[in-house]
């Protein structure tokens, strides 16, 4: 999900330690639990801070004067969080330490309103979580979603860490409170070792060193633990799997397969098979910066080539041929939804998983989670933070492992397609057997036949604008000239097809998704059946007339913008809707109550408010004869 640092820093501090073992772990907690403290500590404490940066402390301490004369860990975190590394859009720092027997890396996510999207990122590749929870406090909403998807991004090791617990005078009796209303939380999560300590991450109590204060504690203090905890990595005792980053083909005769061993290894000689085409072959090399190698594991930097011509392009997954991953378009997945914009089913997102980035749609909501009970809830859209299980359709047939079967390949990140953003992050539980179980049938007349017949060239005439915009009206106009000029057509318009097919639907935005989707889906039918097909629908999402769009062939969608403006399409108010919308008597009224997204691209814009129906078909039917859809 994030790659390591390219930090010289930490290639240097690798290449120092390189003996030891790695524990990476992530620290997650409230804002004012102590997280930047607990760390600061942790670093200042192991000496493994470059001397200036100490200096820097000690003033900048004595400057805010937070911690009277200590010196005040959380701001040597924060100070260290300005060379972030670039390019990762998730915010997501990592800190190296070490001790005699181990190196550490710390994935800091800040703790704001995004949160669990960076929290997401950086469990994705620990061994071991630190769950803070403030003494005073003990265990919050936030402490079980934390929990949560520390146990969904299937981390098995956990530390309560029941911090400031000098403000509770270290009392025994309080931190075996939150210990036991954990334990019973926790219960269910599968994590194979959970271990409480009580700290005060401010005093150092139990931080490296066991603390006189709490004599009544008889475990490791934190850095013990975290010292000694066996968390041996497992990937590579997992299938065989290295999904293609690039091709390397200097020359005819080199063709290399690049990318890191996501999980298990790999030896020359192994069979191996492209996941996605099921073709097979052999293992014929293994070259790395070091040269070339008779065996590399999960985490390397590879390049490998293959004993037979076959072909593997970025974004495939080369697999044990022994052990294949599953390959399929449609699968059941736990999502965690990471962004203020809702998650709407049908709608079209990015999924990126492994080297692979694809289409997809969420298709339904089983159910969303109560982080709190684990109840399970109806919904129909998600919200930021919300946690579901959920149906997903990848545009594409994609090859992926279960995530409790192999994590590296089973975890996937959702991309927003209009802003790029990370808008969720998810494990695949199975794929559905029905993708598996329905195939295409073949039919021997095809769209061109079907086309041919009617002496037309099929597309679709997608009208888009507000309610009493004049779209159905020129619609009407186009198709009766269309008729004339003897054209095969047919005309879905919103209002129509709301009584039929669509009648379950109203219009919340994940409704008018679905109404968009259905009527995409119906077009591209239309479509195949040779039809010129006039489209009359409000529309109003820019995701879901690309997602239209992107379902038909080159030149067969063309996008009509009738562009009249709010004042003109309520003054006309043919339907009376805008005045009851206005009284408040209709919610999520477009224009009103609900947004428009004017299109970016159309391919026609008329302005509707300042041309007739007439002479706006026109324009229309003049385009299509330019283009050459009538000849
Ligand atoms: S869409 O947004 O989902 O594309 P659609 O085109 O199917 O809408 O339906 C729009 C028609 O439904 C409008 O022309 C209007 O007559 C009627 N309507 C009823 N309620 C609403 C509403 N809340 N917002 C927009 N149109 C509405």
């Amino acid at each position: 999900m994030n790659e390591a640092p390219a930090h010289s820093a930490f290639a240097d501090y690798l290449a120092a330690h390189e003996q030891k073992s790695l524990l990476r772990f992530l620290t997650c907690g409230s804002v004012d639990d102590g997280k930047s403290t607990l760390i600061g500590r942790l670093l200042y404490d192991t000496k493994l801070l470059f001397e200036d940066q100490l200096a820097t402390l000690a003033s900048d301490s004595r400057k805010h004067g937070t911690a009277g004369e200590d010196l005040d860990f959380a701001l040597l975190v924060d100070g260290l969080a300005a060379e972030r590394e670039q390019g990762i859009t998730i915010d997501v720092a990592y800190r190296f330490f070490a001790t005699d027997r181990r190196k550490f890396i710390v994935a800091d996510t800040p703790g704001h309103e995004q949160y669990t999207r960076n929290m997401a990122t950086g469990a994705s590749n620990s061994d071991l979580a630190v769950i803070l929870v403030d003494a005073r406090k003990g265990i919050l909403t936030q402490t079980r979603r934390h929990s949560f998807i520390v146990s969904l991004l299937g981390l098995k090791h956990v530390v309560l860490a029941v911090n400031k617990i000098d403000l509770v005078d270290y009392s025994q009796q309080v931190f075996e409170e939150i210990v036991a209303a954990y334990r019973n939380f926790a219960s269910d999560f599968g994590f194979e070792t959970l271990v409480p300590i009580p700290l005060s991450a401010r005093h150092g109590d139990n931080v490296i060193e066991k603390s006189t204060n709490t004599a009544w504690y008889e475990g490791p203090s934190l850095l013990q633990h975290l010292d000694t905890v066996e968390v041996e990595s497992e990937a590579r005792a997992r299938p065989f799997r290295l999904p293609v980053q690039w091709v390397n083909r200097p020359d005819l005769n080199f063709r290399g397969f690049s990318g890191t061993i996501a999980s298990g290894v790999v030896r020359v000689g192994d069979a191996v098979v492209v996941a996605g085409s099921g073709a097979t072959s052999e293992i014929a090399s293994i070259v790395t910066q070091d040269g070339l190698l008779a065996e590399a594991g999960a985490g390397e930097a590879v390049t490998v080539t293959l004993r037979d011509e076959i072909d593997a392009s970025r974004g495939d997954v080369i697999a044990a041929a022994d052990a294949r991953p599953e390959v399929s378009d449609q699968f059941a997945a736990h999502l965690i939804w990471m962004h203020e914009e809702p998650l709407l089913p049908g709608r079209p997102y990015l999924m990126k998983i492994g080297s692979r980035t694809v289409g997809v749609s969420v298709t339904e909501i089983k159910h969303r989670v109560d982080v709190n009970t684990f109840q399970k809830l109806a919904a129909k859209t998600l919200a930021l933070n919300d946690v579901a299980v959920v149906n997903i359709a990848t545009h594409d047939p994609i090859a992926f492992d279960p995530y409790a079967k192999v994590p590296q390949t089973g975890a996937f990140i959702v991309i927003d397609r209009m802003t790029n953003q990370t808008v969720g992050a998810g494990m695949v539980d199975f794929g559905l057997r029905r993708a598996t179980n329905v195939h295409w049938q073949a039919l021997d007349v095809s769209k061109d036949s079907r086309a041919a017949l009617k002496r037309q060239r099929p597309v679709v005439l997608w009208f888009t604008g507000l309610s009493g915009a004049g779209k159905s009206t020129i619609a009407n106009l186009l198709e009766k000239r269309l008729n004339a000029l003897g054209r095969h057509t047919y005309l879905l318009d919103g209002d129509n097809v709301r009584h039929g097919l669509n009648k379950d639907l109203g219009f919340t935005d994940a409704d008018r998704v679905e109404n968009i989707r259905r009527v995409a889906e119906v077009s591209r039918l239309f479509v195949d059946a040779g039809l010129i097909v006039l489209v009359s629908f409000i529309s109003p999402f820019r995701a879901e007339r690309q997602m239209a769009r992107e379902l038909m062939g080159d030149g067969e969608f063309v996008e009509i913008f009738v562009d009249t403006p709010l004042e003109v399409a309520e003054g006309r108010d043919v339907k009376g809707l805008y005045k009851r919308a206005r009284a408040g008597q209709i919610k999520n009224f477009t224009g009103i109550d609900s947004p428009y997204e004017a299109p970016l691209g159309a391919e026609i814009t008329i302005a509707g408010g300042a041309l007739s129906p007439e002479a706006g078909a026109e324009e229309v039917l003049a385009f299509l004869l330019e283009r050459g859809y009538l000849t």
